[in-house]
């Protein structure tokens, strides 16, 4: 039975192949980061008033001028394709039958004017920024175009985390390993949803961009790895602003410091974010600096968080802390390679129900009435 997104997890390891389960549920070097972020949410505990009348309840947000049903949004993850074909489309769908938003990554495997049909009023796009600029600017003209509600720059993947699980499967880089493919051999189910009949996914995005003999996965992984901008910092976030004139959020905030620089250069809000412990191992969790970030920015700035989240309760306590609204990342991965978009709906709706039955246990009707008092930490 599944129940939560323990269940799931436990069901996607199952169902993929262990190069494709590694690569979303891995982290960096010890993993510490990981773990941590799933013990986080033990320490922070509630001390619920009662005899409030809190049987009417209404989760919506609104987030930089689109209304959510509830405060959540669809993380941003790159190469769904390997989890099962059309993916990007399911999540997207699911995001927007729940009215919740969704980010696409700039890696992903639909193009975003393929997904943006499935998620038409809650569509984000989420950009790595890319040394030739050029490609940038086209991507940010095509992310306007199809309708997005606003960019997300993610500045916390520029060097690429040590992800020695997913290294595991490898005999040299994306090349898989004899073992990893007698492991694919295992799951012909998988082969069956995900392979055929295109064969290995590709980019949807970076397509108009990519060598002709670099459209599919190695190739179009490689050649994006060689695109990142590693030289990104403040000054190319400014310029970036000015070529983009929407909501603009900065992805892979930690350093409270950070958020303000964020603040000040004029982005509309920020995403506190370890990447889901995917980057530098032994990075607190958001969770640890949410209070602080709040406190400095201002009760008014836009913040939203992710890591680590998997239920009601890890939601609500962020949103007492300060959080606008969360990003969901491997629950709704697991649920799409186990079962489609039918599952990441299912998804969806337990975890909205247990922020509904968390805010009524805790005597509240609306996400403002939630506060850090409700909170100890032990
Ligand atoms: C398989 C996978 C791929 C990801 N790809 C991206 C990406 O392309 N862009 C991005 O900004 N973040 C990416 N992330 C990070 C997520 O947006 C999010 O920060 C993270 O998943 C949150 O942690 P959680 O999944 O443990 O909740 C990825 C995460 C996973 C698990």
């Amino acid at each position: 039975m599944i129940l939560n997104a323990h269940d799931l997890r436990k069901k996607a390891r199952q169902t993929l192949p262990g190069f494709a389960f590694d690569y979303i549920d891995g982290g960096a070097d010890d993993e510490s980061t990981l773990q941590h972020n799933k013990a986080i949410f033990d320490r922070w505990m509630f001390t619920p008033p009662v005899l409030k009348n809190a049987s009417q309840r209404d989760l919506s947000v609104n987030l930089q001028g689109t209304r959510l049903a509830a405060p959540l949004l669809v993380a941003p993850t790159g190469y769904n394709g390997m989890l099962r074909r059309h993916a990007d489309q399911m999540l997207a769908s699911a995001a927007s039958r729940a009215q919740i938003g969704y980010m696409q990554s700039t890696v992903s495997t639909a193009s975003l004017e393929d997904v943006h049909p499935a998620a038409p009023d809650n569509h984000w796009f989420q950009l790595y920024v890319l040394k030739d600029r050029e490609i940038t600017l086209d991507l940010l003209k095509r992310a306007r175009q199809a309708g997005c509600k606003g960019l997300v720059v993610s500045v916390d993947a520029v060097h690429f985390g040590n992800r020695e699980r997913d290294k595991r499967h490898y005999r040299k880089p994306m090349k898989l390993s004899l073992r990893a493919m007698a492991g694919v051999a295992m799951k012909p189910g998988w082969v069956l949803r995900t392979l055929l009949p295109d064969g290995i996914p590709g980019f949807g995005n970076l397509q108009p961009y990519l060598p002709p003999e670099n459209q599919k996965g190695a190739g179009g992984a490689s050649y994006f790895a060689s695109q990142m901008d590693k030289t990104l910092d403040w000054a190319a976030l400014e310029w970036l602003r000015s070529q983009w004139q929407g909501p603009l959020f900065i992805k892979g905030i930690m350093a409270p410091e950070d958020a303000l620089q964020a603040q000040r250069m004029g982005a509309e809000g920020v995403i506190l974010s370890n990447h889901g412990g995917r980057q530098l191992d032994s990075s607190l969790s958001p969770m640890d600096v949410l209070a602080e970030v709040r406190g400095l920015v201002g009760p008014d700035y836009t913040l939203l968080i992710d890591s680590g989240f998997r239920r009601g309760t890890d939601v609500v306590k962020a949103l007492a802390l300060g959080a606008d609204a969360i990003l969901i990342g491997r629950p709704l991965l697991y649920a799409v390679a186990v079962g489609g978009e039918a599952l990441v709906q299912q998804t969806l709706t337990t975890l909205i129900q247990e922020i509904d039955l968390t805010l009524a246990q805790l005597g509240c009707t609306r996400l403002d009435e939630l506060h850090p008092g409700m909170l100890r930490l032990r």
